[in-house]
C-alpha cells in the first residue's frame, strides 16, 4: 500500500514526533496521533531526500500545518515564500489557485498539489473570458486580481493582489494608471470592503467564498451577547456588515499576528475553522470561541495524499 498506512507507530517516531506532539495535544486526539505521526515523519524524512519544502496555508489542518509545513502561513506569506525558496520541489497543502500561484513564481520548479481537486468557490466564479469582457467594458481602467483565481484569469490582469494588501495595491494602480476608478474582480465582498477603506471607485465581480459569505452581523450579535470579552476578527471576505461588527479585520495571517502579540483572554475568529486550531497550538493562554465554517476544498488536502 502506498498511502502511508503501512508506516507503524513505533518508540523512534514517538521520539521524532515527541516535540510536535506537545504542541498539537490539546487539538489531535491519541488516538489520530498514533496514525498521524508515521506519516509526519516519513513525510519529514522524504522532504529532506528529494530537497521538497511544504508550504501550507493557514486553513491545513494542524497535522499538517505543524507538523510537516515548512513554511506557514497567508496566501501573500506563501507566494513570498515559493518564489524565495531554493528547494527543487514545492507541495502546496493548500488550494490549486495557491499551487498555481507557486508555479508562475518560480517556473523552474515542479510544484505539486496533494489533490488536484481541491479547488475554490471563488476562483471558479470567472474566466479569462469573463475578464476580457469586463476590460471591453470599461476600457483604460487596471485590472486589480485577488490572488484567489485561476493562471487563466490573472494572465488577463495588470496586477494581483491579496486580502493582505488589497487597498495598497489598488491605490497603487490607480496612481499609475491615472484614474480614479479600478477594477478589483473576483471577490463581491472583498471589493466593498476594500472600498470602504479608499476613495478610489471601486468596479466589481460577484464571486463569494463559501466559507466567509455565509456568515452574518446576526452571528456577531449573538456571540458578543454569548461571550462579551471577546474579540472578533474576521477575514475580509466576509460581508461588509460583518466587518462592521468585528473589533478587527485583516488576512489569516494579520488575524493570527493579532492573537499572537495581543494575546486576547478571548477570541473569535470569523473564518475557516481549522484556522483556530492552528494559532490555538501556538497561543495557549487565549480562549477560543469557535463558529466553524469549513472549507470543502481545503479540506481535501491530508497527510495520505501530501506523502
Ligand atoms: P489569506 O490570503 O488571508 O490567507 O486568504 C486566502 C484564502 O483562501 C481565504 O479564503
Amino acid at each position: 500500500m502506498a498511502d502511508g498506512t503501512q508506516f507503524a507507530f513505533t518508540p523512534e517516531v514517538e521520539r521524532a514526533t515527541h516535540t510536535l506532539w506537545n504542541k498539537v495535544k490539546k487539538h489531535v486526539t491519541p488516538m489520530e496521533w498514533r496514525l498521524q505521526a508515521p506519516l509526519i515523519a516519513e513525510i519529514n524524512r522524504l522532504k529532506r531526500e528529494k530537497n521538497a519544502v511544504i508550504l501550507a496555508h493557514n486553513y491545513m489542518t494542524p497535522e499538517i500545518f505543524h507538523g510537516v509545513g515548512d513554511y506557514v502561513g497567508d496566501s501573500l506569506g506563501l507566494a513570498k515564500e515559493a518564489a524565495r525558496s531554493d528547494a527543487q520541489v514545492i507541495v502546496q497543502a493548500g488550494v490549486h489557485f495557491m499551487a498555481e500561484t507557486s508555479k508562475i513564481l518560480s517556473p523552474e520548479k515542479k510544484v505539486l498539489i496533494p489533490d488536484p481537486l481541491a479547488g475554490c468557490s471563488l476562483a471558479s466564479s470567472i474566466t479569462g473570458a469573463d475578464v476580457r469582457l469586463i476590460k471591453q467594458r470599461y476600457p483604460g481602467l487596471p485590472v486589480v486580481t485577488y490572488v484567489n483565481t485561476t493562471a487563466d484569469v490573472k494572465a488577463e490582469t495588470d496586477i494581483c493582489c491579496t486580502s493582505a494588501n488589497a487597498v495598497q495595491v489598488v491605490e497603487q494602480a490607480a496612481r499609475e494608471w491615472g484614474v480614479d476608478r479600478v477594477i478589483l474582480i473576483p471577490d463581491e465582498f472583498l471589493a466593498r470592503n476594500v472600498a470602504r477603506q479608499t476613495n478610489i471607485g471601486i468596479i466589481a465581480w460577484k464571486g463569494r467564498c463559501e466559507v466567509h459569505e455565509r456568515f452574518t452581523a446576526d452571528d456577531i450579535r449573538e456571540m458578543r451577547e454569548a461571550y462579551p470579552e471577546a474579540q472578533v476578527l474576521a477575514h475580509p471576505e466576509c460581508p461588509a456588515e460583518v466587518l462592521e461588527a468585528a473589533d478587527f479585520a485583516g488576512s489569516t495571517a494579520a488575524m493570527s499576528d493579532f492573537v499572537l502579540s495581543r494575546k486576547p483572554k478571548q477570541v473569535v475568529l470569523i473564518t475557516e475553522c481549522s484556522m483556530a486550531d492552528n494559532v490555538a497550538c501556538d497561543a495557549p493562554e487565549t480562549e477560543f470561541v469557535r463558529p466553524c465554517n469549513l472549507c470543502p476544498y481545503k479540506k481535501k488536502i491530508t497527510l495520505q495524499n501530501i506523502y
